[in-house]
């Protein structure tokens, strides 16, 4: 069942509870706020587990995706891994309770500290360059340990989405071309004290639509394995494949490939390899499972255009402002009485044109105050929330059937002034 649906009374539920009546109870200081549903999250970790049965695999859950530390120790309970692209992402795996051993670290700009936390928990260790190569070698001499690589591949493969969540591509600046290999295999071979190859690694892109794109990715990633062993090593046990599954943020019943699906269609690539699949999922983990909860300031008209203003905008969830992505929008109570339907943009208070939650939406007249929902807010929303116009981060709440409870409090006036502890004088507390 889907976990967030609009009533035949015409309220917005999230579960089991109606999303209005956690708007009263916190009332309009509190106001934006994101809310999560649990039992979603759960069913999409199952989904992945169910079509990965059988298989030796680790469902690394990108932690960039959302970094809500309840959120990640509940994808931890329930058997996954982490995917991490810095050294605080990695200090709050740990914190939530990873098996580090079982975390991949990965990025094409990892800070030498970065790195030393990365080789002393132990994580597996993506490499992106001949740089970040030797980073690596000089980080493990210097802890004294043996640092346990995959080698992030370019693959070159388009994976025809946006191109600011395009990676694969000859041109992006991810990962190393396979006419480099052989660089890399002598250079680990020169340093076997200090490294140990154990994969290889790619990832495609984001919002992915097509699961032939996986299947060639690993139809890819096996010929550079076989070309790794072909030179002598025989240390290969990982095959990451990344992440990057869509979601159906058009919520029109666009068909949407499944990790059922995904896994199927590289399943029989795999067979007879002995090699633990690693896959990377955010989005389809965590994008569904969360809104972000806005109220209507009012509503005005410049001419011909409609304007519904809320206390939302792009400070709390800059996908539409940064990639044109488009979210649903529903009101998360009935409009008002007799009006009709009407074309409106979505925006915020934001001194910015590009502050928008949403363009050309069909919505029913909202009164002032009225609730207003951002849908598929559950991944890249809040993790990508800044500060901007002094906005505070908003506070995330999570529903448990007929129960919810807060799993992070908003930011205060207080928290923006942290920066200043010890060099001004600051009030006590919130003004
Ligand atoms: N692995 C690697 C190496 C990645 O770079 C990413 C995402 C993932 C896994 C997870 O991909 P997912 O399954 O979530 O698609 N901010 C953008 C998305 C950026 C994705 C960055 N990399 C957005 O809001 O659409």
């Amino acid at each position: 069942a889907p976990q967030f649906e609009v009533g035949s009374d015409g309220f917005l539920y999230c579960e089991e509870v109606r999303v209005k009546d956690i708007q009263d109870a916190l009332g309009p200081e509190a106001s934006p706020f994101y809310l999560y549903s649990q039992s979603r999250i759960e069913a999409n970790v199952r989904a992945y587990q169910e079509a990965l049965a059988g298989m030796d695999a680790i469902i690394g859950y990108a932690v960039k995706a959302n970094n809500n530390l309840m959120i990640m120790q509940l994808v931890r309970e329930r058997g996954c891994g982490a995917v991490l692209v810095s050294g605080n992402e990695l200090r709050l795996a740990r914190l939530a309770g990873f098996d580090m051993r079982r975390t991949v670290f990965n990025g094409n700009g990892k800070t030498p500290q970065e790195i030393a936390l990365a080789v002393r928990a132990e994580c597996l260790i993506n490499v992106d360059s001949e740089f970040d190569l030797e980073n690596i070698l000089a980080a493990a001499k210097r802890e004294g340990r043996k640092a346990r690589v995959l080698l992030r591949i370019n693959p070159d493969i388009d994976p025809q989405v946006h191109p600011y969540v395009s990676t694969g591509l000859a041109t992006s600046k991810f990962g190393i071309r396979t006419d480099q290999l052989r660089w890399f295999l002598d250079r680990i071979r020169q340093n076997e004290a200090q490294v140990e190859l154990v994969g290889v690694h790619s990832h495609l892109g984001s919002t992915i639509k097509k699961v032939e794109l996986f299947h060639d990715n690993v139809v890819t990633m096996l010929q550079v394995i076989d070309e790794i062993s072909a030179r002598g090593f025989h240390s290969i046990r990982f095959l990451n494949i990344g992440g990057g599954l869509g979601i159906d943020y058009e919520r029109k019943g666009e068909r949407i490939p499944t990790p059922q699906e995904l896994i199927d269609a590289i399943r029989p690539c795999l067979a007879g390899r002995d090699l633990t699949l690693i896959i990377e999922p955010g989005r389809s983990l965590i994008g569904n499972a969360g809104i972000l909860v806005c109220r209507v300031i009012g509503v005005k008209r410049n001419g011909d255009k409609r304007f519904i203003v809320v206390d939302g905008s792009m400070a709390e969830l800059i996908r539409p402002a940064l990639y044109g992505a488009y979210q649903l929008i529903t009101l998360t109570e009935p409009g008002v009485a007799g009006e009709q339907m009407a074309t409106y943009d979505i925006v915020g208070p934001v001194c910015e044109s590009s502050d928008f939650l949403g363009k050309a939406r069909v919505l029913p007249l909202p009164a002032p105050g009225t609730g207003l929902a951002v849908m598929d807010s559950g991944a890249y929303c809040m993790s990508m929330a800044s500060n901007y116009n002094m906005k505070v981060l908003p506070g995330e709440l999570m529903v448990q059937g007929n129960r919810w409870r807060i799993i992070r409090q908003r930011q205060r006036f207080a928290d923006l002034l942290s920066g200043y502890r010890d060099l001004v004088a600051l009030p006590d507390d919130d003004l």
